[in-house]
């Protein structure tokens, strides 16, 4: 953990959530939706243990940066889509899920086959964004910005979906059939606890991150340069910009669920 913690970060819940992480002996551990592996890389810092991970994602791309971040390390990449794993039943100690819900075009069938192959006893992590509650101005951005993101992913044909609310969530997970479910929510991400540049984040209205966002929503709009709706969402990247310039941005809140199978 970086030292000199800033104190919105302190006190957000995200070290809660690490204390958590590390009463739990991972064994094999099973990252579903990994992309570049980044939450594994939490895992590997946070967990009481661990033997091994895997991580699959229905994207060769992604799988593919992920292989390259983890060259020495005990971590197996396979492209793999979560509605219907090649694994056994029971095979894995741990199954977790991050920040990947909102990618989902089929939420029950993922959870449900992440329950297939977690073992009796085994935790299911989730760690996923959510739209509702007190969120900062600067939070609220970076939830339009997501959904300006969706937006067009979903133009794009590309599975992305607005993020929900957290009853929406647990309602999600009520149905998986989990024991002793236990929700933590947090203002800043676990992997912040880590990050070297995350006293630069207590400022969402610094000139860097502005220039960020600014380009990110250009970047965007130029992914459907080709597309019919181009023109009507020019005005709405305009929009988004101005509200960039005013707030800023921060990450929006984080819900985790812990239960066992
Ligand atoms: C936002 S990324 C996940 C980020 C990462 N887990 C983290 O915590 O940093 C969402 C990922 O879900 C993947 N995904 C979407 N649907 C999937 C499916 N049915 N099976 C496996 N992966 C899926 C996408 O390809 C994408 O890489």
């Amino acid at each position: 953990m970086i030292t000199n913690l800033p104190e919105e970060l302190r006190e957000s819940g995200a070290i809660e959530v690490r204390k958590k992480l590390g009463t739990i002996t991972g064994g094999n551990v099973l990252d579903v939706g990994t992309d570049n592996g980044d939450f594994i890389k939490v895992l590997m810092k946070t967990l009481k243990g661990y033997n091994s991970f895997t991580g699959i994602d229905v994207s060769e791309d992604d799988i593919k940066k992920a292989k390259e971040q983890f060259q020495d390390a005990p971590v197996n990449f396979i492209v793999m889509n979560a509605e219907s794993m090649t694994f056994q039943d029971n095979q894995f100690d741990t199954v977790c899920i991050s920040y990947s819900i909102h990618h989902l075009e089929n939420i029950d069938a993922v959870l449900s086959e992440m329950y297939r192959v977690l073992k009796p006893g085994g935790y299911f992590i989730i760690q996923e964004m959510y739209s509702d509650g007190e969120q900062t101005k600067a939070q609220i951005v970076d939830m339009d910005m997501h959904h300006f993101n969706v937006k067009i992913d979903t133009l794009l044909g590309i599975p992305h979906f607005a993020s929900l609310t957290r009853q929406q969530l647990r309602n999600f997970i009520t149905k998986v059939g989990l024991n002793d479910i236990e929700a933590y929510e947090s203002s800043w991400s676990i992997k912040c606890l880590f990050c070297d540049d995350a006293n630069k984040c207590q400022y969402p209205m610094r000139t860097e991150n502005i220039e960020f966002l600014l380009k990110q929503i250009d970047d965007d709009l130029d992914r459907i340069r080709e597309h019919p709706s181009y023109g009507e969402l020019i005005e709405e990247a305009n929009l988004l910009k101005e509200r960039v310039k005013t707030y800023g941005s921060s990450g929006a809140s984080v819900v985790y669920f812990f239960g066992k199978k």
